[in-house]
């Protein structure tokens, strides 16, 4: 019997784009049969920058119940989906905090073979969204792991896709619309079925 796809979704946001993109990508997963584990990875800037921004201070508590990631999320994990804002055309420095924690995992080999993808949130269309997701593309090279792009691969892609990753860019500070949740949803969908594919070979 081939098992449930583990897929852990680790993020970082800290107004909150990211993480409706994030519950999306769990809505996907979900929904193409995973188990789903959905991680914040842990905040660095000082209270005081965090209260400065009332939206900022807003999500942090909306979202206090989440768990935080840890190495172990990553090692249980089939399927790892990576959700990061776009700070200057690169994923915040939380997220890469977490990702230079693994080093004992990659150590052991535990972070190859694994399905990867990423999405991101951005201000402006053209601030850096592929940038962003190219360069967590080098760390999932440097793990062994089999990036899963969404591509052209569906007609939302089509609509607001974006084939490195979904990209949602939020100039009119509403936040992902119905079109960008829905890329994730498939973005993770995807993920997942080549994850249980992969799975059914590897039994075979
Ligand atoms: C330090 C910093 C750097 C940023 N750099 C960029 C950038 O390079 N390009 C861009 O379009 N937006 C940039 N932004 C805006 C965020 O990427 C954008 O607001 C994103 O939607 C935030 O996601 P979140 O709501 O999940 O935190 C930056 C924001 C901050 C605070």
């Amino acid at each position: 019997m081939i098992e449930p796809v583990n897929t852990a979704v680790i993020y970082y946001s800290s107004t909150g784009n990211v993480h409706a993109l994030a519950q999306a990508a769990v809505e996907g997963a979900e929904k193409a049969g995973a188990a789903v584990r959905l991680r914040k990875v842990r905040e660095l800037a000082p209270a005081a920058a965090i209260e400065s921004n009332p939206g900022w201070a807003a999500h942090a508590a909306a979202t206090s119940d989440i768990t935080e990631a840890s190495p172990d999320d990553l090692a249980w994990a089939d399927v790892v989906i990576f959700g990061t804002p776009t700070r200057y055309g690169s994923p915040a420095s939380q997220l890469k905090a977490f990702i230079d924690s693994t080093g004992p995992l990659w150590q052991q080999g535990k972070l190859a073979d694994k399905v990867y993808t990423a999405f991101t949130s951005t201000v402006t269309a053209h601030g850096g969204l592929e940038s962003t997701l190219l360069a967590l593309g080098n760390v999932f090279y440097h793990w062994g792991g089999i990036i899963v792009p969404p591509g052209y691969t569906d007609p939302i892609q089509f609509q607001t896709g974006n084939p490195y990753g979904t990209a949602h860019f939020g100039g009119d500070g509403n936040g992902p619309g119905p079109l960008d949740l829905d890329a994730a949803r498939y973005q993770a969908r995807r993920a997942v079925e080549t994850a249980a594919a992969l799975a059914r070979g590897r039994a075979a």
